[in-house]
């Protein structure tokens, strides 16, 4: 029997009579997101929702489970008119399938013989029909009639058959709520997205070095200490100098146990599975400000919540050779255990730094009672003995890649997040299950859009359009591994947020595109479709007071030299705006010229320009101002591609990785060669370099300028040395390094070399890392 035939059980017919306007809604095409397995739009008619819709419900399902996924679809769609009811009845197995006359119904009916979160769905001229095995599938089922919902009106859904399943089991979001504490309500809201996006698995970061955030009554320093640290919010993170000693800490919070048991519970209602995350070996700094004597004796400065950058803090660890860690975890995780009902702990294992560790006796103690030869397996013993006694209580282990640095845990499943996240792939060759959330793609800490208009972040682009791209099977995997990937996340880590908004705003809309990469069938992408599914997805978030970022309507400029000129090439993410543009200097509007191919630039010029959808305005205006001089338009010999950028006449901003600026130049002295194009008297050079102490980006150690008339022969014409306190002076600016030149006649080529200024002092937010150099132009008068 097919789908189509059970359905005809209902009885009443429904004589059509559409308005004009629903007629139309109902021939153009719905995009839902995510993006449905199969979708067949019936263009005749449109279902209204009454005040009063009949929900017959198969008896095999719970009709009071079924009523609470009703009120949860009507509370999401909050764009449904105010006084909508749903009148759930039973229907016994022998029971008949019928609306009250003349009215159409809904009809849910369970169908063991789909997976387990599969549906099907028809809407026709007799109602709404759901199948599907689990209340889960029921769930789904409701959200895709939310989104397929009239973007007017949300009572009237197109007629359609749809079926639709996940292509993956674990389609997950993880929130960092140490680096900013989410107040509950708020953490709320995003389950509530989540779930609106067939996403079902939170993995809460629970515990990092700027913040511990869960109760644990057998240890209350945890919070009373662990959840707080000094006020640093008038400054960036990668500003922040950890607290003093005796400092006050304001800034944090916790969630009690009861918010934990209530975040669960909302959770569970939405077909969300919360994962605990308590991260160790490193990223424990608020545990051991709070426990100071569970840190390696070797620790030799005083331990406290730092408020930003990890600083000389990042290497603070737990110690291994001390038995009392091991006790204090298993503690933690009984408590945990018992509050989250979900299968996983998350036991962390990133980017410990194991310094302490090297220098600790206790620790040098545990390697040798172990027969232990290298410190990373260190950690592999660390690693393991949690994940033993994690799963003694039941559950599985979660943990990040490092853990593919040493021995495994058995069992445990890896998220790749270095690089691609290709590092996982080495857990899989081992037979591990993993999921990929790699940083380069899925960490919406990253840009999501043209720099200059986006807030302070580290650094990169991960724009909606690579979110939405985002495959993570590659076809040179091991056939197996396909099989043993859960899934993907998308992360937010929080270093930057200081409000709820801020994070809203980083999560929004690229959580949306992640929900495709997790849901829809593979190869099934389609970035136009979904750019106007998105559309309807957004009004469902400005009704629940959630906001996203309009970056995706931004244009992207891209600036290079060309035979003398700069040629400027503009573009923007989304596939359905046009890019207006002038060059007199005047904001452009809905008629300035259409931007259709590269400007090609020749002197000093200003170009304003900005996205327009019907007329209307959608992104903000880019100032593109490009300077003269005699090296712009001209070409740089470099190995380095970025390199280019020193001759486009556009200078960077105080953002690192706004495409402005040269990679970085790190670890080795580099150097680069302008070609003037033919023999030109010069009188200076000028360098545009950038500092930013938060990020190990300083001057060189020297600067050395050379000329030639022949690209052969080179004397050195100028050069500056630079103090320590000039290279790693703090803050985050630009300066032009000048050089005046007075051996400078019948110059072609000019060299600039920088010489390599070694790693970052004591005193630097990155003391220890190699520094880097990054310059935005080299102008010549
Ligand atoms: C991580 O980004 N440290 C997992
Ligand atoms: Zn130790």
């Amino acid at each position: 029997m097919n789908f189509i035939s059970k359905t005809t059980l209902l009885s009443t017919i429904f004589i059509c009579s559409l308005s004009s306007a629903d007629s139309a809604w109902a021939q153009t095409s719905m995009h839902i997101v995510p993006k449905p397995c199969s979708v067949v739009q019936n263009n005749n008619g449109v279902f209204e929702y009454s005040k009063t819709t009949d929900v017959f419900v198969d008896s095999q399902f719970d009709s009071k489970n079924v009523g609470s996924i009703l009120s949860i679809y009507k509370h999401l769609n909050a764009l449904f008119f105010n006084d909508l009811n749903f009148n759930v009845r039973n229907v016994k197995a022998s029971g008949k399938w019928s609306g009250a006359s003349g009215s159409k119904c809904i009809t849910i009916k369970k169908n063991d013989a789909l997976d387990a979160e599969e549906y099907k769905l028809v809407v026709d001229n007799k109602g709404i029909a759901i199948e599907s095995a689990t209340e889960a599938g029921l769930f789904y089922a409701f959200q895709t009639l939310m989104l397929a919902s009239k973007l007017d009106n949300h009572s009237s859904i197109p007629y359609m058959e749809l079926t639709d399943k996940p292509r993956f089991e674990y389609r997950g979001f993880m929130l960092d709520v140490s680096r900013y504490f989410m107040p509950k309500d708020d953490v709320k809201k995003i389950i509530d997205c989540m779930s609106m996006l067939k996403l079902n698995k939170l993995h809460l970061h629970l515990t990092d070095d700027n913040g511990w955030r869960i109760e644990i009554k057998k240890y209350p320093k945890l919070t009373e200490i662990g959840a707080w640290a000094a006020n640093r919010n008038n400054q960036d993170f990668t500003d922040r100098y950890p607290s003093n000693i005796g400092e006050p800490t304001p800034v944090g919070g916790f969630y009690t146990q009861d918010d934990i048991k209530e975040l669960v519970k909302y959770a569970q209602q939405r077909y969300v599975e919360i994962i605990p995350e308590i991260d160790m070996p490193g990223h424990s700094n608020a545990a051991l400000a709070a426990y100071p004597e569970l840190a390696c004796p070797s620790v030799d400065v005083p331990i406290t919540v730092v408020p930003g950058m990890r600083q000389g803090a990042g290497s603070i660890i737990y110690c291994a050779g001390n038995d009392k860690v091991f006790t204090f975890l298993e503690d933690v995780i009984d408590e945990v255990a018992s509050l989250f009902p979900s299968k996983y702990i998350h036991i962390g294992g990133d980017e410990a730094d194991k310094d302490y560790w090297s220098k600790c006796p206790r620790c040098a103690a545990r390697m040798k009672a172990e027969n232990i030869s290298h410190i990373e397996e260190l950690q592999s013993y660390f690693m393991r003995r949690i994940s033993n006694y994690v799963k003694s209580k039941g559950k599985s282990v979660m943990g990040w890649d490092e853990l593919t640095n040493s021995t495994l845990p058995e069992d445990v499943t890896v998220f790749g997040w270095r690089g691609l996240g290709n590092a996982a792939l080495k857990a899989a060759a081992q037979g591990h299950k993993f999921v990929m959330t790699p940083a380069r793609l899925l960490y919406l800490i990253r840009y999501q859009g043209p720099q200059w208009f986006e807030p302070l972040t580290y650094f990169g682009n991960n724009t909606l359009k690579d979110v939405y791209m985002y495959e993570p099977v590659q076809p040179t995997w091991d056939k197996n591994y396909e099989n043993l990937l859960m899934g993907v996340q998308a992360s937010m880590w929080t270093e930057f947020c200081k409000t709820s908004r801020d994070v809203y705003y980083q999560v929004f809309p690229r959580l949306v595109a992640l929900s495709e990469v997790a849901w829809s069938p593979k190869g099934s992408k389609d970035w136009n479709g979904f750019a106007a599914g998105l559309d309807n997805v957004l009004q469902h978030l400005s009704a629940k007071g959630i906001n996203y970022s309009e970056a995706m309507y931004n244009v992207q400029h891209k600036a290079v030299p060309e035979n003398g000129k700069v040629k400027v090439s503009l573009s923007c993410d989304r596939p359905d705006v046009e890019i207006r543009y002038t060059t007199d200097g005047m904001e452009p509007g809905a008629s300035s010229t259409l931007y259709t191919s590269p400007l090609y630039i020749e002197s000093e010029s200003e170009i304003r320009c900005a996205t327009y959808k019907g007329g209307v305005k959608m992104g903000q205006t880019l100032n593109l101002n490009i300077g003269w001089n005699l090296a712009t338009g001209k070409e740089i010999l470099s190995s380095s591609p970025s390199d280019k950028v020193l001759t486009n006449g556009i200078r960077g901003s105080k953002k690192q990785s706004d495409f402005e600026w040269t990679d970085w130049y790190t670890k080795k002295d580099v150097s680069f060669i302008l070609d003037l194009g033919a023999n030109t008297d010069i009188k200076k050079v000028v360098l545009g370099c950038l500092s930013y102490s938060g990020m190990a980006v300083c001057k060189p150690k020297s600067i050395i300028v050379k000329l030639s008339s022949d690209g052969k022969e080179y004397r050195e014409s100028a050069a500056k040395e630079f103090s320590e306190s000039e290279i790693f002076k703090l803050g985050n600016f630009i300066e032009d390094i000048p050089f005046d030149i007075s051996d400078g006649k019948d110059v072609r080529y000019i060299q600039v070399e920088y010489k390599y200024a070694g790693d970052c002092p004591a005193y630097y937010i990155k003391n220890g890392q190699q520094s880097r150099c990054r310059l935005d132009e080299i102008m010549v008068y």
